[in-house]
């Protein structure tokens, strides 16, 4: 895969965010030879070439004196690459990012290590076997779904299915009783809901499962050390396969060593179809909105470092993957992170780690409106690499209030977790930075109020703050070891197919799960 290299970057204490970089060839470096063999194209006829010949097998309709002056004698030699030095080609204008080409068994490598959590609810079968069938063999498929029980049966029928040829693949539902009962006993009871005291099952969100799904690959498979997301609703393949791949890329790119890697990509497009034409937006609606904010917040973040070090993060708008549903993570970072509930998820990944990891924040006030529990102290250095793809991003359509929705839990993130010291209390001695956090929070209320659409009267006046997302602790809080020995000696609807160093000590039923161990069915 060739992409232009990471070479600019936003330091912020021990958080680097690189610029984006672009997917410029999918399949360079797959190994094929870069000298033309045989059937290339070679102008015939003469040692340069016949231009005749060249002319003549133009389409017939051309005219081919349109061309003749097209290149001047001295631009000839742009003809013919074959001899040209990159680094000497004058055709390539200053100021052209440099390149990288990273070799396709380099790729294969890390995705051999990778497994790659598909979260899905209530998704078409024949949509969820599509997104499989262009994740790359190395990787581990995991399937957690939150469907209603026949859709889920039906879903593991396709996997069993799909993985009929040797593939390695895990399912769970993220109403396992199993899995429940050891979060709710080994570290993670946040994530499961009560009733009457009894622990019922893992709460439901795109979040929650995305959760579930980390501790069962760390639990069950520690071997990977890369674990990657990709949505079930997508309806291009051939872009699934381009995500991953672009995954291995960002992990192989990390330009600083010892640091740990989350990569997220940026579509080239995401497709509208508005009166029956396809409207290549780059930028999806909720997107939009929250990198706007998350910018803005790196900026007040600036505005508040009485240092000067954050100057650069002001007015920078490096970040453009605010929203990535498709990113990935070294297995180290997913597994001490705090995570976000539902679609908060990805925006509070940025929030969090610029709370964690950038200068001035590290000793700031721990108990600052209470919202520090659970973190884990020290979390190594991080580079955040941020990719744009080549394909168009298709998926299930969805409307403007779930869009609405999403935005606005993206701003929620931000608006109840500003990273200290912009939220430390004004007796403190960064109370001139905590106004400027104020400040911060009051221009999210006015944007909520002027895109309030739940009421056209009200535009313009004050509403409600944005959701306060769930924030849980992160997973490796969990006792890996006795949430194993839970979900393999209990296990109600877990599936582990093809995977030779872990075995279910009987063989799975689909079909009575719920009745039989009266789990909650999904809402
Ligand atoms: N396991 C599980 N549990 N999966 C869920 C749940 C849940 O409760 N809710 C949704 N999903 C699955 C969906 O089936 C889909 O595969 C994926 O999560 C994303 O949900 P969508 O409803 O398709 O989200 P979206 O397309 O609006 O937003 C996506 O893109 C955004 C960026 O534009 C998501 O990936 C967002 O997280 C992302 O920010
Ligand atoms: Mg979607």
């Amino acid at each position: 895969m060739r992409l232009t290299e990471p070479t600019k970057a936003l330091q912020l204490g021990n958080l680097s965010i690189m610029h984006l970089i672009e997917v410029l060839e999918l399949d360079a470096g797959s190994g094929i030879p870069l000298e033309p063999v045989g059937s290339a194209f070679t102008p015939q006829g003469s040692e340069q070439g016949d231009e005749a010949s060249f002319d003549d097998s133009l389409d017939g309709s051309l005219d081919g004196s349109d061309y003749d002056d097209l290149f001047s004698d001295d631009e000839r030699d742009l003809r013919d690459l074959s001899d040209t030095d990159p680094e000497d080609d004058e055709s390539v204008p200053d100021g052209v990012p440099p390149e990288v080409t990273i070799p396709q068994a380099q790729l294969e490598t890390i995705l051999g290590q990778m497994a790659v959590i598909v979260p899905c609810k209530g998704e078409d079968p024949n949509t969820i076997e599509g997104v499989l069938s262009g994740i790359p063999r190395g990787c581990l498929i995991v399937l957690v779904s939150n469907s209603e029980a026949r859709a889920y049966k039906k879903e593991v029928m396709m996997l069993r299915r799909f993985c009929r040829q040797a593939r390695p693949a895990l399912a769970i539902h993220q109403s396992d009783a199993a899995a429940a009962a050891a979060f709710n006993m080994y570290g993670l009871n946040d994530l499961v809901t009560h009733v009457g005291g009894t622990p019922k099952r893992i709460r439901n969100g795109k979040g929650e499962g995305m959760m579930l799904g980390i501790a069962l690959v760390a639990a069950l498979c520690p071997q990977r050390r890369y674990v990657a997301f990709v949505d079930a609703d997508i309806m291009v393949p051939g872009a699934v396969n381009e995500y991953c791949r672009a995954f291995a890329a960002g992990f192989a790119l990390n330009p600083n060593p010892g640091t740990e890697t989350m990569v997220r990509l940026r579509w080239a497009s995401k497709p509208k179809v508005r009166n029956g034409e396809i409207d290549y937006t780059c930028e999806g609606r909720s997107s939009q909105v929250v990198n706007r904010w998350l910018n803005k917040l790196l900026s007040a973040m600036a505005d508040a470092d009485p240092t000067g070090k954050l100057a650069a993060a002001r007015d920078s708008e490096i970040i453009v993957t605010g929203n990535a549903g498709e990113h990935a993570m070294t297995m180290d970072l997913a597994l001490n992170l705090r995570l976000a509930n539902g679609y908060a998820i990805e925006p509070f990944h940025f929030v969090e780690l610029l709370d964690q990891l950038a200068p001035g924040n590290q000793n700031a006030h721990a108990d600052r409106l209470g919202y520090s529990t659970g973190r884990v102290p020290n979390l190594q250095p991080v580079t955040i690499m941020q990719i744009r793809t080549r394909n168009p991003h298709f998926h299930r359509v969805t409307d403007d209030s779930h869009v609405r929705s999403m935005w606005a839990s993206g701003l929620g993130s931000i608006y109840h977790h500003l990273p200290a010291p912009l939220s430390t209390p004004a007796s403190s001695p960064f109370s001139k930075s905590f106004a400027r956090g104020e400040k911060l929070r009051g221009d999210i209320l006015d944007f909520l109020a002027d895109n309030n659409e739940e009421n056209e009267d009200a535009k313009g006046e004050l509403v409600h703050e944005p959701p306060r997302p769930r924030i849980y602790p992160p997973v490796s809080q969990l006792d890996l070891d006795r949430f194993r020995e839970m979900v393999r000696s209990e296990h109600k609807t877990l599936f582990c197919l093809n995977l030779q160093h872990f075995k279910l000590p009987r063989p799975n039923t689909i079909v009575p799960v719920y009745q039989q161990y009266g789990v909650t069915p999904p809402l």
